[in-house]
This record gives C-alpha cells, structure tokens and sequence, in this order.
C-alpha cells in the first residue's frame, strides 16, 4: 500500500477501505508520512467528505494510534466537554471547575487555537508556570487527588490527531466534518472520559456554517460515542456572534474568572450554566438539566467553582496570585476603544472576521511554530439585538503593534451592522441532540 494512492483515491471522491485508512493514520503517527502528504489526503477529506463508515474507522484509528486511559481506577464517572471550536469560547475554564465542584471529577485534554477559534490551552498558559504538558500518571493522580484536571494532549493520547490538528489549523482543512469528528472523540475516547458532552457551534463563527450541517456533525459524534460505549450528549449552540465579551487569550481568562466570580457577561453565563447542567445531569449528579441548573448558580454563588480554579492552577504549577489580582496579566501596549458610528439596533457581529482580527492581532497561530501572544485581543461589548447611540461603545482594541489599532478600527466597524428597526436577540441554542 502506498500512502500516495491512498491520497489520490480520496482526491478522486472514492470511498477508503478500513485497511487504507488504518494503514494511512498508522505510518502517519509513526512519523513515516511527510507534513505535505499528509495536508493533501487533509484537503482531499475536506473537498470530498467521508461515508459515516470511514468517519468512525478513521476516529478508532486515531484513538488506537497512541494509549488509551481508562480512568475508572481513578475515579467511579468521569465527564468531559468539548466545544467545536467558536470564538471567545472559554467555556470550559467555567464549567469543567463548576461541575468538579458539585462533586463531578472533570479530566479533560484541551487543544490550542484552530483557525480563527481560540483554543483553551493557549488560554491557559496566560497564567504564568501553568503546566499542559501532564503525562498519564500526573493527569490520573490530579484527578484522583482534586477531580479535575486541564491538560494538552500528550504525546501518548490519540497522537495522530495531534499532528494532524496543528497541520489542520494551517493549510485550511479545519471546516471538515469527518475531520472535526474524529478530532474530538478521538481524544474524548483516548482520554477516558466515561460520558461526554458536546458544544457543537454553528453559524458565521463556527466551522459548521448551518444549523443542518451542525445536526449531522452531532449526531456522527453521539453515534461514535455510543459505539465507543461512552455516553454522549450534543447541544447546539449560537456561534454567529462572539461569546461572551473578550475574545483573545488573558482577556479570556479574566473573563472566566469574573464569571466564576457572578460577574460575567450574561449570555456566557447563560450558556456555561446550560453545559454544566448537562454535564452534571449526565454524570448522574441531577434528576434533569433543570435542576441541575441549581447546582451550577449555587457553586458561582458561593465560590466553590472559583475555589476549584484555583485549586487547577495551583495543582498544575500556575502562579495563582494571577487569579487572585487578574490586573496582574500583562497588559497590551496600546489598548483603544472603538464607538458607534451610528445610532440603531445591531443586526450582525460577524463572529468569524472578530476571530479572525485576533489571529491577525497575534492571539493565534498563521504557522505551525508561530509564538502566541497572550495579551492580544478584543472586547465585544455588544450583543446584536441590542440598540445603540452614536458614539456608544462597541469594542475595545488590546494590541500590541501601533499600526494594527487603525486596521482593527475598520474591520471591528465594518464587522458591526446596524438596522433603523428592532432586531431580535440571536438565541444561545438550538437544541440538544442525545
Ligand atoms: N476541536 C478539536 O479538538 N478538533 C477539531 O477538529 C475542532 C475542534
């Protein structure tokens, strides 16, 4: 088998055998397929899609490539998240503390940023010391030890998904459903996560445009999940507009943090709130999403859920006085507000050009070996529905080259639409898929 047939077969739209494509995922997590054979048989996936069949063998592939945890020595359920990948979705630095602290242990592998998405362990590493480079021994111990545990991949987990993720974030294969499947629950699965939930975005900022192409993603997750043997829950939700109000690495983080706080912007509470109460409904801690809700409002309430945050940075060798004093991340060099040209409603923040501007501003990658810079980002101080004045706030620049304020100002403005008549809110979520 040579893996250049392999690429030219699915180049030529035909169907893989379970044979080529273990074959092609093996030699590739053995370092025997170059970057640039591996980017093609990437683009070729991503133009001619995958048959459910190849889709599942392709993620069993991947989970089989490296160790597979099972996490039952270290704790009786264990849930996990994951998020399609969204712009300022920091999600998962409020639920997986809120659920650890309603007594549901959280271990999870995070990835870094994709395309235009931000990702959590570029977040995290904001936090100066903090560690995502734990191997199989430290994860289940933390684990063990506190319940929760936030991590990269590491090397021995699902390792071709970890080559092929950080080719897929740069030479544009990352919108592929099949891709995007297997990426998550290979890792979900290798993990060992006994029951996972699953944000699957859709709209202008999500890599599944269509609230249809979001369904088939879900439900082709839920379905390998279910075959895999974990249980697996899927909600759709809003991705059109950014989430929250900062988008970019230490913004988010102090975002998260005023969110475990009570202080939050309301739609990203609003949305954590939902899945965490599915996380903790699956996990067998509430009789329904519903009254789980309860549980989640009580541990922001009393400050269990930020107590568990900061139980993650100490444990994972962060410096939590960063936690304790958020004024204490650095700060971008210049940092520029941006008003309303206009008075009216806001009809449309286009989440995907947001995303993309903190790429450009330095927040993620544009190569494989791009530092990032954690500072960088913007605050998007608006919802669409919302009415505004002239020279109200829109958004806040944080960047750190002069010249890139003047270039953030046009595409923030032109990235903002406005309407003379009302515009209905754009809801949080779709449905739930299970
Ligand atoms: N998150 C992942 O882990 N992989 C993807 O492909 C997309 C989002």
């Amino acid at each position: 088998m040579r893996i250049v047939d392999i690429i030219i077969k699915k180049r030529d739209k035909q169907e893989l055998s379970s044979e080529e494509i273990n074959f092609f995922i093996d030699e590739f997590a053995k370092g025997n397929v170059p970057d640039y054979q591996a980017s093609a048989w990437a683009m070729a996936v991503l133009l001619n899609g995958m048959t459910p069949r190849e889709t599942t063998t392709l993620t069993m592939a991947m989970v089989n490539s490296g160790e597979i945890i099972d996490l039952s020595d270290a704790v009786e359920i264990a849930v996990d998240k994951h998020s399609t990948g969204g712009v300022g979705d920091k999600t998962t630095l409020v639920v997986e503390p809120v659920v650890a602290a309603c007594g549901l242990p959280v271990g999870k592998m995070s990835g870094r940023g994709l395309g235009f998405s931000g990702g959590t362990l570029d977040k995290m590493e904001s936090v100066p010391g903090f560690r995502t480079d734990l191997d199989t021994e430290e994860f289940l111990k933390q684990l063990n030890e506190i319940g929760l545990v936030l991590t990269g991949q590491t090397g021995d987990l699902a390792p071709a998904d970890g080559k092929l993720y950080a080719l897929r974030d740069v030479t544009g294969t990352v919108p592929s459903l099949p891709l995007i499947a297997s990426s998550i629950m290979s890792k979900k699965i290798a993990a060992g996560a006994h029951r996972i939930v699953l944000d699957v975005k859709l709209g202008l900022g999500a890599f599944m445009e269509t609230e249809e192409e979001a369904r088939v993603l879900a439900e082709i997750m839920v379905k390998i999940g279910d075959l895999a043997g974990r249980k697996t829950v899927a909600l759709l939700s809003d991705m059109n507009q950014p989430l929250g109000v900062a988008v970019g690495n230490s913004l988010e983080v102090i975002e998260a943090i005023d969110t475990l706080k009570g202080k939050g912007p309301e739609d990203f509470y609003l949305h954590c709130l939902e899945v965490a109460a599915h996380m903790l409904h699956l996990g067998g801690k509430a009789d329904s999403p519903k009254s789980a809700e309860k549980m989640v409002a009580q541990a922001i309430q009393d400050g269990s859920g930020l107590e568990m945050f900061r139980k993650l940075v100490i444990a994972q060798e962060g410096d939590v006085s960063y936690i304790d004093n958020p004024e204490k991340f650095l700060k971008a060099n210049f940092i520029e507000e941006v008003l309303a040209p206009e008075e009216g409603y806001i009809k449309e923040i286009n989440a995907r050009k947001v995303g993309e501007l903190s790429v450009e501003l330095g927040a993620g990658r544009t190569k494989k070996t791009d530092p990032v810079d954690h500072a960088v980002g913007l605050m998007i101080h608006r919802n669409v529905g919302d009415y505004v004045k002239k020279g109200d706030l829109l958004a806040t620049i944080h960047a750190n080259q002069e010249e890139m304020v003047k270039y953030s100002r046009e595409i923030l403005l032109d990235t903002h639409k406005f309407s003379d008549a009302e515009v209905e809110p754009i809801p949080l979520f779709y449905g739930v898929i299970d």
